[in-house]
């Protein structure tokens, strides 16, 4: 790939609903890896702005409001503020953190929606919605709810089933009632306006699936497949009474869709940080943008967002949209409603001065190729194996050594051995790695990099072993320190953007000024004959006691949750024995189970079954690893029609039954059952 010549770089981040906190799933995916990134270019000296702000608008905002019994308002002031606090005690650098319901945004917008309405690009259509006569209101999907036509969950959304995740149209929800007044809403005619995005389909399948070949595969792969459904009209406007108005006339009570307004809140962010040059962070042709996002955001930022800019006519599309997939809390799903999270101003409060370590095991389990798993435990022991006995071990020697036998004097490095000079050429390739694989958005393998200069420091010291030469070759130990010292110059720059709080402390350890990426690699940054300061510990061990109070908390969390969030469905019409005895449920062996190549969901599930055995394939392949089920006994319904899924025929059904956390778990018996064995 060849480099692109560019003069700035405008990186924007997901702008979070203000309805909530953030918590470490957003880190992780979105503010950590953008911030490092940030930082990075930086230290380089390039010219770069990050831009962030609150996405303040959206039916669930008004939800929320409602159920307090406050204005949506008083929702987002609250909650802008605990983010935009959060975050800035993250050492998130945002150049500004700004608010969708701010007046330049609402002017941005507004101008940006008459610029297209003007220029004909919207579709007008009229649709049937729900309306609630009694509260005389429109009903956006979330306020409407009704029976699943799929699972028949008696509390589904106009959206979606949250108990099987079946996304819905309102219309589709059987005995649909209006969760303002529980009466049965009425269908009316409402006018919207739609950006045709199949307009503009052709060229985004040119712009992205030949042009941006280099993007993520998780991000490419998304758009290509959005590409290849088709693209339909989507609804730009609401009948809404939150959100920013509709600027023309018969759109009275009617708003901007908030996925319209939101990514146009980067551009009125950028505005009111540059108010006279922020036009050319994005119309220049030689700036680039890039925005840091989650994966549920792909197509607004890759379809909808570019075609709303190619509509516009003046604007830059983006260069990158490095999307990250989920990161999940203990094996779970993080959420919101269940509290199963780890909240970032929770974090910052238990955790006070512990920021770096969180910016670490974030980074070094960030989610950038598929979905990754925060534990409290890992949290331990890459604090303790990693960042103490790596990085900290190594600084606080260097640190320690220059004062207790040079009084703190940096000595000079008199001459080198062999084991100097391939020391030193090590720990020059680090550079170029680091700074390849940031400039390529991989940022676990560039903390790992940075990582490895701290070891190859402590394998340095340890072979050397200047403390048993103090009392013999203090020439040879002037060698050592200084070279050992140069090291820790080398990490002060190399971890600034991932750990800046401790490079902070680093540097005024050794009183040197600020980073400058340039002189990473190199082996005369600081000067014999200045100072160190005395140690300060940059990281301390967190004990058992620490990790198990919050394991212990997560617990009585599920509990909570067992108890509060489940509802045994209604039970079903009654059936005869007859009925039942139709299903031939039988007990069966695992005997072999593999993935099903190219189907995430499912296993191929080789079962001894008494008779001659069959395969059943199951869609499992997401709670189970095919070794742990081999050797299990398992139900499965014997006489199910066979159905070829992925090219092989199953034979059969296995049972399982969701659990708290609605991962499925395999249904067996609890005692040694011969296979081939009937249930009943
Ligand atoms: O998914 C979300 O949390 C959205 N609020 C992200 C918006 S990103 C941008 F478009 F503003
Ligand atoms: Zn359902």
């Amino acid at each position: 790939m060849e480099e692109k010549k560019y003069a700035r770089t405008l990186v924007t981040t997901a702008l979070p609903y203000a309805n909530g906190p953030v918590h470490i799933g957003h880190l992780a995916g979105v503010y950590v890896p953008a911030d490092i990134y940030v930082r990075y270019l930086r230290l380089k000296g390039e010219d770069v702005i990050m831009i962030g702000g609150s996405d303040e608008h959206g039916v669930p905002i008004t939800i929320k409001a409602q159920k307090e019994g406050v204005t949506p308002q008083d929702i987002v002031d609250r909650y802008h503020k605990l983010i935009k606090d959060s975050m800035e005690g993250l050492g998130i650098s945002f150049d500004i953190y700004g608010r969708t319901t701010s007046e330049t945004h609402r002017k941005t917008a507004s101008e940006f929606f008459k610029t297209l309405y003007d220029k004909g690009e919207f579709i007008e259509k009229t649709s049937k919605q729900f309306y609630d006569e009694e509260a005389d209101q429109w009903l956006a999907d979330r306020y409407i709810t009704g029976t699943c036509p799929h699972c028949g969950n008696e509390g589904a959304y106009g959206d979606q089933c949250e108990a099987c995740g079946t996304s819905l149209n309102a219309t589709d929800l059987i005995n649909p009632r209006s969760a303002i007044t529980g009466n049965v809403p009425v269908l009316k005619e409402t006018k919207h306006w739609y950006m045709p995005l199949d307009k503009w389909e052709p060229r985004l399948r040119k712009w992205i699936l030949e042009e941006h070949k280099e993007w993520k595969t998780n991000v490419y792969g998304q758009c290509k497949s959005w590409l290849d459904a088709g693209l339909q009209p989507r609804a730009v406007t609401r009948d809404l009474d939150w959100g920013i108005p509709v600027p023309i006339e018969g759109a009275e009570g009617k708003v901007l869709y908030v996925w319209f307004d939101a990514p146009i809140g980067y551009i009125s962010n950028t505005i009111d940080l540059l108010p006279e040059t922020w036009e050319k962070y994005w119309k220049a042709e030689d700036t680039r943008i890039i925005h840091f996002i989650g994966k549920d955001n792909i197509v607004f930022h890759c379809l909808i967002f570019p075609a709303m800019l190619m509509a516009e006519g003046s604007y830059q599309l983006p260069d990158n949209v490095p999307a990250n997939e989920f990161l999940n809390l203990e094996d779970g799903k993080i959420s919101t409603s269940r509290n199963w999270a780890v909240w970032l101003h929770e974090y910052l409060e238990d955790f006070p001065g512990k920021q770096d370590v969180l910016r670490y095991v974030l980074t070094a389990n960030a989610p950038e190729t598929k979905d990754n798993n925060f534990t409290w435990k890992d949290f331990q022991d890459r604090n303790n194996n990693e960042l103490v006995a790596i990085l900290g071990n190594f600084v606080n020697r260097a640190i320690v050594l220059t004062n207790k036998y040079f009084d703190g004097v940096i000595p000079e490095a008199r001459e080198l051995t062999d084991y100097d000079r391939a020391t030193i050429e090590e720990f020059k390739g680090v550079k170029d790695e680091l700074g390849k694989a940031l400039d390529t958005f991989h940022f676990r393998a560039a903390l790992a990099e940075a990582m490895k200069l701290a070891r190859i420091g402590n394998k340095y010291l340890a072979d050397t072993e200047p403390w048993k030469l103090a009392k013999t070759d203090m020439a040879r130990v002037e060698t050592i320190m200084n070279i050992a010292l140069q090291i820790t110059a080398n990490l002060a720059i190399a971890f600034e953007p991932f750990l800046p709080f401790s490079a902070e402390k680093l540097r005024k350890m050794i009183n040197l000024d600020n980073a400058d990426w340039n002189k990473l690699g190199s082996i005369d940054i600081l000067k014999a004959g200045s100072r160190v300061e005395k140690p300060v510990l940059l990281f301390e061990k967190i004990d058992d006691e620490t990790i198990n109070n919050r394991m212990e908390r997560l617990e009585r969390i599920k509990q909570e949750n067992i108890l509060k969030n489940f509802t045994p469905k209604a039970v079903a019409e009654t059936v005869s024995f007859d009925d039942f005895q139709k299903l031939d449920i039988r007990v069966g062996k695992v005997v072999a189970c593999e993935k099903v190549k190219k189907a995430d969901k499912l296993l191929k599930l080789t079962i001894n079954d008494g008779m001659k055995g069959r395969t059943i394939v199951s869609g499992i392949a997401k709670y189970y690893q095919p070794e742990e089920l081999v050797g299990k006994e398992v139900c499965f319904i014997a006489n199910f029609a066979p159905r070829t899924l992925k090219g092989i025929e199953s034979q059969g059904m296995i049972l399982s039954a969701e659990d708290a956390d609605g991962r499925l778990v395999v249904i067996g018996p609890h005692g040694e059952v011969r296979p081939g064995v009937q249930v009943g």
